[in-house]
């Protein structure tokens, strides 16, 4: 008997157990457990229902994703599948936790679905670049319809137990202890002809209304959101396989997609990408029982952008924040955009009016940096200038309680500078939040020369709690992910003022599965992010390099961006659909001149390579001088943070699927003809002599 399957006899049930820690995966070993339970459950006369079930915190959670692309062992999941649905003894599977992918492909095979409140039931393979290929596309739309399987399997997100009752997808909820009541509805239904009618694969009344119009539109809406992405557009293919022809048909068409997407690059994009988030929580020499200190009150010093939108983040998780200003006007202005975000969240229907009532509770203001006292971790998110934060800090030292892990949101000032005027700077760290902070999932959890352990531990752990990524970085001018970004911006700035215009750009990137280009970024944030610093540093250039002043000049003419209705676009009123302006073009042609460049006509292709190989060059010096541990760490915050497609597995690994000697080529010839940018980094250059990539670079260390 397999190791990770247990089998059991309760009265006439028996009871199949899955317990292969820590998410069940469906790996050889629980596929031939399962196999072989099937049998003795059929081979046994006393036996007249089955009830499936997961041990630990969850049910099954999907195939094994470490065993994809390996020659396969052990028995087919779909036979398994088949053979549940074909069993004449009732099977009925208990969910909680997690019924994912080829788990719940498990469940649609049997008869019957009972569930926990708390669960949830999704097929998220889309978010792995493939389909549910054990039945899934042919199933799921049987049970729930041709529309809602279209909706569930193209965004991979899960249903709650309750809504999964709703669309017929749970038979029942069971309150109290899983198996108890999965045993107790099972004995309801072993009886003759308990599964009746329960054969998904033989239903077809969900399916109609499903017509050839219907799948036209759903490719076209579906490939407009996709972006590039193969995955979602072949699971229409799929669900119109499952609308239109029989079953086996189907299921045929459905496995010739599956080993046409498992073998392509998004896929393995996407599967580096779930493994690079889940290996950028370990950290050498800070191991998994490192001690951590207990978080469980927040004060956060600046109720700014920042401020309330890191305060929300702690408040959805129930721990309770003072939120502080210098004056009772800023904190009143916080305070305030608090509540008017939250509120916006409940007339979407996505919070209820209670839970925005107790979150806002969960938000104290306070005036003066004496209120941190009492709080377990502080943060500080006041304006980016060193003087302050110094000021700030030394009052931290004074007021902030022994133990409190001391957190500074700086974008990227030296954070050794600022620990050092307090007297534990082993208890300083940075903790970088991106805007909206509520929303965005990135967090570079930054390092400094002395901070301690314990305190990078309890950071990355309350990383993980705010259901955030937490990405360790050490202290450099922007850390990693700006210091990247520096290199990107500064292309499409040069590029514009070589040929292009910003709707070209912007297109390109686009193209290549950006979520938005450059300057569309730059009119949603305001171009005058950062306008001061610019402008204070013309007067003190060093001559040996290229600037580019556009941006300046933008935002002198009022040309702020979205907020002014003008930008590197113009905006209708009410609307955020940028569009072309002449007058911008004007001004760029006039800098084109000014600085004596000859405007030429700039391929798609050139706009992409500036943008992205710039980035990747710099990601090598990032990992050459030790401030990201690893490649994968560097492309999960580009595709966490800024909006790199995360089909194409963040920068560094799209470098690999280039070929590193190809992009090398590339940046030696644009530092050729720049001069002073695109030096080639080092480390490049030796993986290059060594015909090795940057994930050999990653599995070498
Ligand atoms: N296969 C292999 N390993 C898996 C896995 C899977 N399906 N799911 C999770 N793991 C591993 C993780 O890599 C991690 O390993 P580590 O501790 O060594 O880093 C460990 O399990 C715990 O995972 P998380 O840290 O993610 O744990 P959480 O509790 O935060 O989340 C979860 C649990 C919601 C189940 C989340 O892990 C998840 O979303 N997993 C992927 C689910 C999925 O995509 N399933 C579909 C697979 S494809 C499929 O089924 C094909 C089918 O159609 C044939
Ligand atoms: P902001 O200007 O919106 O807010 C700063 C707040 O700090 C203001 O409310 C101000 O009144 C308050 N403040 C100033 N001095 C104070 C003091 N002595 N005591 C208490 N409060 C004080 O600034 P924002 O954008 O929130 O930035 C804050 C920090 O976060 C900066 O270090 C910035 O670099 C960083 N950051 C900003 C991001 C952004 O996109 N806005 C992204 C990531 C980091």
């Amino acid at each position: 008997m397999s190791d990770t399957v247990r089998y059991e006899r309760r009265g006439k049930i028996a009871v199949i157990t899955v317990d292969n820690p820590p998410v069940n995966a469906l790996s050889s070993s629980v596929r031939e457990g399962l196999a072989d339970s099937q049998a003795k459950a059929k081979a046994d006369p006393e036996v007249e229902a089955i009830v499936l079930i997961g041990a630990g915190r969850t049910y099954i959670a999907g195939a094994d994703i470490r065993e994809f692309g390996k020659p396969m062992t052990g028995p087919g999941l779909q036979q398994i599948i088949n053979d549940f649905e074909n069993s004449e003894k009732p099977v009925v599977v208990a969910i909680h936790g997690t019924a994912l992918g080829g788990g719940l492909e498990v469940a649609l095979g049997c008869h019957y679905r009972v569930a926990l409140p708390s669960a949830q039931l999704g097929l998220p393979e889309v978010k792995l670049g493939i389909l549910p290929g054990a039945g899934g596309t042919q199933r799921m739309p049987r049970v729930i319809g041709v529309k809602a399987a279209l909706d569930m399997i193209t965004s991979g997100d899960p249903l709650p137990t309750a809504k999964a009752k709703e669309v017929g997808l749970v038979d029942e909820i069971v309150q109290g202890d899983l198996l108890d009541g999965a045993i107790k509805f099972a004995e309801t239904v072993a009886i003759p002809g308990g599964v009746q009618g329960r054969r998904v694969s033989q239903r077809t009344d969900k399916l109609g209304g499903a017509d050839a119009a219907f799948f036209a539109e759903a490719r076209k809406t579906t490939a407009a959101k996709a972006r590039g992405q193969i995955a979602p557009v072949k699971i229409v293919d799929a669900l119109e396989a499952a609308a239109t022809l029989p079953f086996a048909d189907g299921i045929k068409k459905e496995r010739e997609v599956a080993q046409e997407l498992m073998s392509g690059t998004q896929s393995k994009a996407l599967r580096h990408v779930f493994f690079a988030e889940r290996e950028a929580a370990k950290i050498p020499d800070v191991p998994a029982d490192t001690p951590t200190r207990p978080v469980k009150s927040v004060a956060i010093i600046g109720a700014g952008t920042m401020g309330g939108g890191i305060a929300m983040s702690f408040a959805n998780i129930g721990i309770p924040v003072t939120l502080i200003d210098s004056t009772d006007e800023f904190l009143d202005r916080g305070l305030k955009r608090i509540k008017d975000n939250y509120a916006v969240t409940v007339t979407r229907g996505r919070l209820s009016q209670a839970d925005m009532d107790k979150r806002v509770g969960l938000i104290k203001g306070g005036i003066g940096t004496d209120k941190i006292k009492d709080a377990d971790m502080v943060i500080e998110a006041v304006f980016e200038e060193m003087d302050l934060k110094k000021t700030v800090y030394r009052d931290i030292d004074k007021f902030a309680k022994a133990g409190a892990v001391l957190a500074t949101n700086t974008s990227g000032l030296n954070i050794n500078e600022i620990a050092s005027v307090t007297k534990r700077p082993q208890d300083v760290i940075g903790l970088h939040f991106f805007s909206p902070a509520n929303v965005m999932r990135l967090v570079e959890v930054v390092r400094a020369e002395k901070t301690g352990k314990d305190i990078i531990a309890t950071c990355m752990q309350v990383g993980k709690q705010l259901r955030k990524v937490p990405v360790l970085a050490r202290v450099y001018e922007g850390f990693i992910g700006n210091a990247m970004l520096r290199h990107y911006g500064r292309e499409a700035h040069f590029l514009l003022e070589e040929g292009a215009l910003p709707q070209q750009v912007d297109k390109a990137l686009t193209d290549f599965g950006y979520a938005m280009g450059m300057f569309g970024v730059h009119d949603l944030a305001g171009n005058d992010v950062g306008y001061r610093m610019r402008k204070a540093a013309q007067a003190s250039r060093p001559n040996d390099r290229r600037y580019s002043d556009i941006i300046t000049i933008l935002c002198d003419m009022g040309r702020l961006g979205q907020k002014t209705g003008k930008g590197w676009y113009r905006y209708e009123p009410g609307s955020r659909t940028p569009i072309p302006d002449p007058e911008v073009e004007a001004l760029i042609v006039a800098e084109s001149k000014k600085k004596g460049v000859e405007r030429r006509p700039i391929t798609d292709e050139e706009i992409v390579k500036r943008c992205v190989y710039g980035p990747i060059n710099e990601g090598a010096v990032l990992l050459e001088k030790g401030i990201a541990l690893r490649p994968s760490d560097i492309d999960i915050v580009y595709v966490t943070g800024y909006g790199f497609p995360s089909w194409r597995g963040g920068p560094m690994f799209y470098a690999d699927t280039v070929g590193l000697k190809n992009v090398l080529d590339d940046i030696k010839r644009f530092h050729e003809r720049d001069g002073f940018y695109w030096k080639p980094a080092p480390l490049l250059e030796q993986l290059v002599r060594e015909g090795k990539s940057f994930a050999d670079y990653q599995a070498g260390r």
